[in-house]
């Protein structure tokens, strides 16, 4: 009875028959592994596999040898029902005991320890002298050393190692420490821990910096809504899903509900994951995580690289699931392509010619050998030697050049700040769209001549300049002459063909999207279900009051036996099987955020195909802003302004922020829902990859844009990013002030509404550069009868503007747009 699989349990004849008592009460609900261990007994390993030596009751938990190598042991707990034996808790996970002849004993002495086969004591509690008597792995998943009187002396709860279970508390004396890579045990470097503001944290402590990442180090507590005033320390995920911690920190499951088994895993990656267990299938799925923007985390690339996301190349694609990419800055090579956090170093041939060089010009300036390399949208997290603002880029130059240790400046146009750093980790992309790194290279450095070349021509522009504003200008509008030129061309030219190329592309891929990301985990929806037909017929009164039909169907108004009232969508067009279908709703039906029209589920049956989403009272953005014939009242500037600040946050939740990133495509005022409060609420995002809109010209644009809110891209066939988002968010911005639509701004001669949109654009930044501002009044829409605020105004044209740029590189990310116009808000 006391053999399973490779463990012998040997007990003293006292402890025996305590032994069988505990084992035939646990014996009905554990398959014959008992979740009591007695005090006296021993269990030593003589296999080769994973063997549990207890199970808890429930049959959710084992507890025993795990094998982390071929002839390597440790002493877990792991999730007896996931398909892959998932780790919750590891005695000595840095230390695995050999194979063979290793033991766990349950000491006479009431300790429990962990030997090696020669003896060693790898690991113990510290129950020794006490009452102990046993030892019970719990239906939580909590290990616990027990006196006769049933107290518990010791529990694992109190010593995590990368896991959080649920009602394990995280307390100040607790600390979760990730594994070092995926799918191995061993301590890596990072850690959540309650740090001594009383905030949890997330740190990344490596062998050569350490940097806390989360939450965001940029920002106040309260921006992170965070309080450092609570010092009790104490953090706890309930059995339903929700985290609540004493720094106000709060999270839920996307599938919040309890019956479902749960972890809080700081991953090798860095990112802080909620999972749930898929029982039928033993496949983790993610329902919470910490970091959307996985450059972010700290670490990852290690020094001298940058961290990027990787977006598919060719594909025009809606929903993706970025995925981080490590490069070395040039000039530097990788030092373990398999293990970038060491990062990369100067390519060999140049290291003794830098350090020579350095070491001389720690007395003798001579600042010609060095030039600037310009990385653009860059930054490098922290190490500035110095801070400085409203200073040239000049006069940043000459301060990284004057400092032997300085590799390389940060500089922000505009507000004119310099930031020298000495060492270059954490690099990734910076949304701010004036936050440039400036490189320094070496110029009598053989193998970089091409490259320094190349910075020169860079920095000749940035010498000229007399001071920062007007360097700034120049450089903006001769890039805008040029993709004026190139733009206009190819569009006329090329606009529809190539639409229908793309289109095909994008319906055809996006049957294959794979459900599972390459971690192997799936995201999960929440309180989203399927509909069946009958129910949504009587929701709809057979289909009576229609709300409107649109690009991709006839909607109608429901109202569902909850009383909820919901919008139903017939679409018609949909190309893909039931299966697909469902898998690509799932998708959207996960996204939740105040400024997108929630989606409440849907129904497949045979030819029936519908969506249920939450009914909007005050009907679409276009419907109120066109409406001249002043059926309802003309949309204040105040709710103008708030539109534009709630659009912008919707997208850059679908952007950045939610657990897949989506890409929007048709972001236009029909598409923009306002409540029954005037807050605006995004509609159709995800939607465009069911449908087949036909094999037409006409009915492919519509599907994927429409005219005169579409990015210059679509047409020069490049992969569509949210930046294309970001250009059509501009014209609606335009739209919101001018209070008319886009496609009435063609005057005479002018060919297509894009030219229309490029003409008015050149003109406006024309104007907002001027000194005179009075035709503000005439600008913005008559019917507001000068009542707006110009501060704000001119705000909204200048992000419109820079939203509209042919390069999309300068146009501004979505949450720098929300960070922008909050900054106004009255
Ligand atoms: C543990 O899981 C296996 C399948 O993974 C199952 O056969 C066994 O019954 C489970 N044990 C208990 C005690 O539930
Ligand atoms: C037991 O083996 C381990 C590793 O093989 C070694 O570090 C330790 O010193 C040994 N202990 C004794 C008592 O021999
Ligand atoms: C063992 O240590 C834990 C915390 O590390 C403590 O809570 C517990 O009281 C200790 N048990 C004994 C018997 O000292
Ligand atoms: C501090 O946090 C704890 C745990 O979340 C909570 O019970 C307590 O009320 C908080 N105290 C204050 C002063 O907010
Ligand atoms: C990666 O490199 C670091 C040293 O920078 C090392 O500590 C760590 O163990 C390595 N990880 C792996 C998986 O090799
Ligand atoms: C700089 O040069 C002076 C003499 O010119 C010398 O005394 C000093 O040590 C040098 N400093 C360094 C850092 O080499
Ligand atoms: C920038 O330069 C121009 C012309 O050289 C000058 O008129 C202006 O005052 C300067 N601005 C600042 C902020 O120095
Ligand atoms: C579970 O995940 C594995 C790999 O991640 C996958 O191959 C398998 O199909 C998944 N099983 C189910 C039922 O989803």
């Amino acid at each position: 009875m006391a053999a399973t699989g490779g463990a012998y349990i040997f007990t003293t004849p006292i402890t025996f028959l305590l032994l069988l008592i505990s084992v035939a009460l646990a014996e009905d609900h554990s398959h014959g592994i008992s979740s009591y261990l007695v005090r006296g007994s021993s269990v030593t390993i003589e296999g080769t596999t994973t063997t549990a030596i207890l199970v808890s009751p429930n049959g959710a938990f084992a507890c025993g040898f795990y094998r982390v190598a071929t002839n390597a042991f440790t002493f877990s707990i792991w999730f007896n029902g996931s398909a892959a034996k998932t780790i919750a808790w590891t005695a000595n996970r840095d230390e695995p005991v050999n194979g063979r002849g290793s033991r766990l004993t349950f000491r006479k002495d009431g300790g429990l320890a962990l030997l090696d086969y020669n003896g060693t004591a790898v690991w113990s509690t510290n129950t020794t002298a006490t009452r102990a008597s046993h030892t019970e792995l719990l239906d939580t998943g909590n290990l616990v050393i027990r006196d006769p009187d049933g107290r518990s002396l010791w529990r694992s709860f109190d010593s995590p190692t990368d896991t959080l279970l649920p009602s394990q508390p995280m307390t100040r004396n607790v600390q979760l420490v990730s594994a070092s890579a995926r799918g191995l045990l061993y301590s890596g470097f990072y850690t959540l821990y309650f740090d001594n503001d009383n905030q949890l944290k997330l740190m990344y402590n490596g062998p050569e910096v350490s940097s806390i990442y989360w939450p965001d180090p940029f920002n106040k507590e309260w921006v992170n809504q965070r309080t450092t005033y609570n010092s009790s320390r104490h953090a706890i995920l309930d059995q339903t899903g929700q985290f609540v911690s004493s720094d106000q920190l709060k999270f839920e499951a996307s599938d919040l509900g309890d019956k479902v088994l749960r972890r809080l895993t700081l991953d090798y990656d860095g990112n802080l994951r909620l999972y749930s267990l898929n029982t039928a299938s033993g496949n983790w799925s993610v329902s919470w995580m910490a970091f959307h923007r996985v450059c972010n985390i700290h670490g990852l690339c290690g020094k001298n690289s940058l961290c990027k996301y990787n977006f598919p190349k060719i594909l025009p694609q809606k929903i993706y699931i970025p995925k981080l990419k490590c490069s070395c800055l040039e000039g530097f090579e990788v030092i373990d392509a398999s293990n970038w956090s060491k990062g990369c170093r100067r390519k060999a041939s140049k290291t003794a010619n830098w350090n020579k060089q350095r070491r001389q010009k720690a007395n003798i300036t001579a600042n010609e050998d060095f030039s600037f390399k310009k990385l653009a949208e860059t930054d490098f997290y922290g190490y500035d030697f110095a801070y400085k603002d409203l200073v040239s880029i000049s006069k940043c130059r000459h301060m990284c050049l004057d400092n032997a240790d300085c590799q390389a400046f940060a500089y922000r146009q505009g507000t004119g700040e310099c930031y020298p750093k000495v060492y270059l980790f954490n690099g990734k992309n910076f949304p701010h769209p004036q936050n440039d790194i400036y490189l320094k290279v070496l110029n009598g450095d053989m193998s970089s001549s091409k490259l320094a070349s190349s910075v020169t021509h860079g920095c000749k522009v940035h010498e000229k300049e007399v001071n920062v504003s007007s360097q700034m200008l120049k450089d903006g509008s001769s890039k805008f002459k040029f993709g004026y030129f190139l733009s206009s061309a190819l569009t006329l030219l090329f606009i529809e063909v190539i639409l229908i190329t793309a289109g095909c592309w994008v319906v055809y891929k996006w049957g294959r999207r794979p459900e599972i990301t390459d971690e192997g985990y799936m995201i999960i929806s929440s309180q989203f279900r399927i509909f069946s037909y009958k129910e949504l017929q009587k929701a709809t009164n057979w289909f009576q009051e229609m709300l409107g039909s649109g690009g991709s169907g006839e909607v109608y108004k429901g109202v569902l036996d909850d009383e909820r009232k919901v919008a139903v969508k017939k679409l018609n067009d949909v190309i893909q099987g039931e299966q697909e279908f469902r898998s690509e709703l799932s998708v959207i039906g996960r996204v939740y955020h105040m400024n997108l029209v929630r989606i409440w589920g849907f129904c497949v049956e045979k030819t029936h195909k519908l969506l249920v989403s939450e009914f909007v009272e005050n009907g679409s953005l276009d419907r109120v802003l066109f409406d001249y014939q002043s059926i309802s009242p003309v949309l204040p500037w105040g709710q103008r302004y708030n539109i534009a600040l709630g659009v912008a946050k919707g997208l850059a939740y679908l952007h950045h922020e939610c657990l897949e990133w989506i890409v929007h495509c048709d972001v236009k005022p029909e598409n923009i829902l306002l409540d029954k409060d005037f807050e605006p609420k995004i509609a159709d995002f995800g939607l465009v990859k069911l449908l087949n809109r036909g094999s037409s010209a006409l009915m492919l644009s519509s599907v994927h844009g429409t005219r005169g809110y579409i990015a210059p891209e679509w047409a020069l066939n490049l992969p569509i990013t949210g930046k294309a988002d970001v250009y059509s968010y501009g014209v609606v911005l335009l739209e919101l002030v001018k209070g008319v639509r886009v496609s009435s701004w063609m005057v005479e001669g002018e060919e297509g509404v894009e030219m229309a949109v490029r003409c008015s654009t050149e003109i406006l930044k024309e104007k907002l550069e001027a000194e005179d501002q009075s035709w503000l009044q005439d600008f913005v829409d008559h019917r507001l009868d000068g009542e707006f605020n110009h501060s704000q105004a001119i705000m909204l044209l200048k992000i419109a503007v820079s939203c509209v740029e042919e390069e999309r590189r300068r146009r501004p990310s979505m949450s720098h747009v929300v960070e922008t116009l909050l900054s106004l808000v009255d």
